[in-house]
């Protein structure tokens, strides 16, 4: 059977600006957290020193004739906030303009669609030394980085997002230390999830005063979370654990309030500064599209211990890949369903998707990849299902073109490029999944 996809459909490759350009300390570049965590807690990072990264930054002109003959249609990248404003919140660093400047160029010659995020992993370390996004004036501090952007890159890039996964790069970061500054403070982070949000809000608005020919939303990590049973207390568990982790982003950017079913989660909301839902109301803007990262469901039951009332446990019947996430392409079918039926209208990409298998070292082996095109063909096939059911879809962007930095969850130890890197000489490789995507853009369609 063969899934033919839209004429216009986008067929693209995602990564971020610290997970493959390196280049850290050259032309004028300000530290980023990921940078100086590093520097000081290398254990976090799992040997993964963002300096050693793919080299993008020099190469991205090669790497763009690559993706070209890949075929890709859209890429998807993010700028580094400490390229452009190294030191604060206002000083901008003109040769950080240059560098992003002719990589969109080049995107366009190469007739590939450029999507850029504002925000993925690597504030800059200076928003941390004046308080991190707990301080309200980071609100400002984004929006001005958002505008220079906007006003710099605008009449190209054809999409914006504001935040990647702030489930992580927020949430996770405050709450579970998972990700830099590593603070475990829930108080802390619904607070800073509030104002993430405020700074979303004020970067659409910003953009959609200046008449720019793009769409501007942001892109969530959408796990979808089943309950271990039919008993109630399972399903309500499972509920608000996907209003929590996903809702707590979506309901606001595209309905301006909190979900309604942790309205009495009083663990969770009494943690929000006074006048959060007027604040809401008061500065929504409707985002223009959702990005969805799809890697993995969560699985889910009731707690009486937790405070937030449920936990989340592995099913012993799955497949687990070696980077840890469930392998289950049925997933994304329910994810796109999710969204037609509880955000009738919105238009939705899948802006990530991607299998990440641990390293074993012979490097000529790490080029055959059959897991990756199996992985990629069955999740394909999904997002064709979706479509056919009337979801609304607009491109599929695979996680990564090249191998990445994955910084504190592993450094360089996982494989999830259809290019491999040498990383002693940044040499690149096409690995088997690279052709296998080359046809699929090629044909318009997925066996
Ligand atoms: C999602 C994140 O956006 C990206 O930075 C990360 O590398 C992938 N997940 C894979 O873990």
């Amino acid at each position: 059977m063969n899934f033919k996809f839209p004429k216009d459909f986008l067929f693209g490759c995602a990564s971020s600006s610290y997970q493959i350009e390196s280049g850290c300390n050259e032309d004028g570049k300000g530290e980023n957290v990921n940078e100086h965590y590093h520097t000081h807690f290398p254990e976090k990072f799992c040997g993964g020193n963002p300096a050693f990264a793919a080299d993008f930054y020099h190469r991205y002109r090669s790497d763009i004739l690559d993706m070209k003959e890949l075929g890709l249609k859209a890429f998807r990248f993010s700028i580094s906030w400490s390229r452009i404003f190294p030191k604060n919140p206002t000083d901008v660093n003109q040769a950080g303009i240059d560098y992003y400047d002719d990589m969109i160029n080049a995107l366009v010659e190469a007739n590939i669609v450029p999507m850029f995020d504002l925000w993925h992993s690597d504030l800059p370390y200076w928003v941390i030394e004046m308080g991190g996004v707990v301080n309200p004036d980071f609100v400002q501090w984004f929006g001005t980085y958002a505008k220079l952007c906007f006003e710099k890159f605008g009449d190209r890039v054809k999409f914006w997002s504001t935040i990647n996964e702030p489930s992580i790069n927020v949430m996770a970061s405050y709450a579970h230390a998972a990700n830099a500054p590593f603070l475990k403070d829930m108080d802390l982070a619904i607070k800073a999830c509030h104002n993430a949000i405020l700074a979303h809000y004020n970067a659409l608005r910003i953009y959609k005063s200046m008449n720019l020919p793009g769409k501007i939303g942001a892109v969530i990590h959408v796990e979808p979370t089943y309950s271990r049973s039919m008993d109630p207390k399972d399903q309500i568990a499972a509920d608000r654990r996907f209003a929590f982790y996903a809702g707590w982003w979506l309901d606001p950017m595209l309905k301006g309030h909190y979900p309604e079913i942790l309205a009495d989660h009083e663990y969770i909301m009494s943690k929000l500064p006074e006048g959060y839902a007027e604040d809401l109301q008061k500065n929504f803007v409707k985002a223009d599209f959702i990005g969805v990262n799809y890697y993995n469901p969560t699985h889910t039951k009731y707690s009486d211990t937790d405070p937030m009332g449920y936990e989340n446990y592995k099913p012993e019947d799955l497949d687990v890949d070696s980077y840890g996430f469930v392998y289950y392409p049925q997933g994304l079918f329910d994810v796109a369903m999710y969204f037609k039926e509880t955000y009738p209208g919105t238009h939705i990409m899948i802006t990530e998707n991607g299998i990440g298998r641990e390293k074993w070292g012979n490097f000529e082996e790490e080029r055959k990849d059959e897991y990756r095109v199996r992985y990629m063909r069955e999740h394909l096939r999904e997002v064709n299902r979706a479509l056919q059911a009337g979801a609304d879809i607009g491109g599929y962007f695979c996680w990564s073109i090249m191998d990445t930095n994955e910084g504190y969850a592993g450094g360089y130890r996982f494989i999830f490029g259809l290019v491999q890197v040498d990383f002693e000489t940044k040499e690149r490789f096409r690995r088997d999944s690279w052709y296998y995507y080359q046809k699929v853009i090629a044909e318009g369609m997925v066996d």
